[in-house]
């Protein structure tokens, strides 16, 4: 039976078993290839996505667990990339390989939907289960911190800030 979902906004059905990982629905099927598979443990962040709004690991999240729910990837972030902590993670020159990169993106995007002020200890601790193997932490929390202060921001934030 079709599993029916809501990504990026686009209500799709999915001959796929219930117990399928979303992130091979929303890659494999979906052809959105922005979410990464690091671990496929829910250890690393490489695959994070939104479900209402809230980041969540794509690896461990069962498509029939999120029927019905708002899903959001990295390419439904903004319409137009330009979502102020995509604008942020350019100008801070942020990415080095770029594989953890979109996972990095939704998390903090998700942070920033709760707390658009968020303090360092803030950022660590909403951060800390997004790895990255190229050790871009300093200049990650640099554009997080940039894409806080931006004036955009309370604007521009996508349409998942809607279900938060
Ligand atoms: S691939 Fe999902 S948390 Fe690592
Ligand atoms: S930029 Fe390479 S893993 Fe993070």
């Amino acid at each position: 039976m079709a599993v029916a979902l809501n990504i990026n906004g686009r209500e799709v059905a999915l001959d796929v078993p219930d117990d399928t990982p979303l992130l091979w629905a929303v890659r494999d099927e979906l052809d959105l290839k922005g979410t990464k598979f690091g671990c496929g443990i829910g250890m690393c962040g490489a695959c994070t996505v939104h479900i209402n709004g809230v980041a969540q690991r794509s690896c461990i999240t069962p498509v029939g667990s999120v029927a019905g729910a708002a899903i959001t990837t990295i390419e439904g972030l903004n319409a137009d990339g330009e979502h102020p902590l995509q604008q942020a993670w350019v100008a801070a020159q942020t990415p080095q390989c770029g594989y953890c990169q979109s996972g990095q993106i939704m998390q903090a995007a998700s942070l920033l939907a709760q707390n658009s002020n968020p303090s360092d200890a803030d950022i660590v601790d909403a951060m800390s289960g997004n790895l990255c193997r190229c050790m871009a932490y300093t200049r990650i929390k640099k554009a997080i911190k940039m894409a806080a202060s931006a004036d955009s921001l309370a604007v521009n934030v996508g349409p998942e800030a809607a279900h938060v």
